[in-house]
């Protein structure tokens, strides 16, 4: 029998819990061995809990308790999680997590303590819940030189944004609905504003090249400023408006990068609806592979947890090989140098002479049209640009007396 503690019994923990238990004959049968949850840590009372009587709300019950070998850390957030998760790694405990703020923030030195002292700390449900990415990443695809993935990380910002095309429901009755549904984090603005997708890139990329890529070196952008004008001009375009995490290797760098772009509907990950999340990595050997399914709510994620703990267990005093080294941000490729084609909202007096300003100051561009479109509305997409370039010329597109209202980029994937 192993014995292993949960930290957390909120919308995960709690569905880790249940599949232990509810699963247990048959996860015995796999990893040849009872696993038997002994404590579960949480400020909160759960009388109702068919274990209640393990309940604890004191961590010292199992740093200091040496019979548990695996710890679940699900409480989310960086604090206390990051103190109690390297404790568990310094004292001869292996750690499994979904917590991609952890991930994201101390992968690096967590990975190293965990190499130090010969344990495993998994991280499976951290990225695509209950989608699994990190292992085949790790394993399955490891023949591959990895060049670039591109995902639809982040559920609730899809479903809003799913929202907004299919039913032309505004941003903010979007995301009401999506809280109402409990698909928000608890502060929305992990969602809204991209972080929660920009940790889970930095994890892949960490991955996948090797080297930690910490979030506030990515050029992180949400979608509370997506209009249904831009919708709909997303579909004049031929495509649909999705959060997209991006990172690919440009002359050696990585560029990297969360921001909500234009994707083509002939895109796999153009007909990605509601909560869902995909992940498309572009291997050498393999082309393209995809993988798609529930990237939050609380069975698919607990299924990745628990996942882990099984791995764990089977790799008792033997490490799952996985791997990165703490880097700095020289790695990364500067924001300005990345270069994309832009759609581009405008408005101005007269449009057909703003137009030529477009044409002079980007390049040879794309005409949008929309039905029931404002008289003094333009919009129009550039041709590939840096982001240095682009900048230069709004200013120049601005002297012709048009004014720039948005800019959403065009994804090539
Ligand atoms: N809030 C996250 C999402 C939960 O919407 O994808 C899973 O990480």
């Amino acid at each position: 029998m192993i014995q292993v503690a949960v930290m957390g019994h909120g919308v995960v923990g709690s569905g880790v819990t249940e599949i232990l238990l509810k699963h247990s004959e048959e996860i015995a049968k796999k990893v040849q061995e009872e696993i038997y949850i002994k404590k579960v840590l949480d400020l909160r009372e759960f009388p109702d809990s068919p274990i209640a009587d393990r309940f604890t709300k004191n961590f010292d019950d199992i740093i200091n308790d040496d019979e548990i070998k695996v710890v679940v850390e699900v409480m989310g957030g960086l604090n206390p999680a990051y103190d109690f998760v390297k404790k568990c790694l310094e004292n001869g405990k292996s750690v499994v997590t979904s917590n991609k703020e952890l991930v994201a923030a101390k992968g690096a030195e967590l990975l190293k303590i965990a190499d130090e002292n010969n344990l495993n700390f998994l991280f499976e449900a951290s990225v695509g819940g209950g989608i699994p990415i990190i292992r085949p990443l790790n394993q399955c695809l490891a023949a591959n030189e990895v060049r670039e993935i591109d995902g639809i990380l982040n559920g609730t910002t899809n479903f809003i944004l799913a929202k907004m095309i299919k039913d032309s429901m505004s941003f903010e009755d979007a995301l009401a609905l999506a809280q109402q549904k409990g698909y928000a984090e608890r502060n929305p603005a992990a969602d809204i504003e991209g972080h929660d997708a920009c940790r889970k890139i930095c994890i892949l990329a960490s991955l996948v090249f090797g080297r930690h890529v910490y979030p506030d070196s990515v050029h992180t952008e949400g979608i509370t400023k997506v209009t249904l004008t831009d919708v709909e001009y997303a579909s004049a375009w031929g495509g649909v408006i999705k959060l997209i995490g991006s990172v690919k290797l440009t002359d050696g760098k990585q560029e990297i990068i969360v921001a909500p772009m234009f994707v083509s509907e002939e895109s796999q990950l153009s007909s990605v609806d509601g909560v869902f999340n995909a992940i498309l990595v572009k291997g050498d050997s393999t082309g393209d592979v995809v993988f798609y399914g529930k990237g939050a709510g609380k069975l698919p994620t607990a299924s990745a947890v628990v996942a882990d703990v099984m791995d764990c267990v089977k790799h008792q005093n033997k490490r799952r090989y996985i791997f990165w080294e703490d880097a700095d941000s020289s790695n990364i490729l500067p924001f300005e140098e990345t270069k994309y084609s832009m759609y581009v909202l405008a408005n101005a007096d007269d449009t057909d002479s703003a137009f030529a300003a477009a044409n002079e100051a980007f390049g040879e561009s794309k005409k949008l049209s929309r039905t029931n479109s404002e008289k003094n509305e333009l919009a129009f997409v550039t041709p590939v640009l840096t982001f240095a370039d682009f900048e230069k010329a709004v200013e120049k597109f601005e002297q012709s007396g048009a004014k720039v209202i948005t800019n959403i980029r065009i994804a090539v994937i």
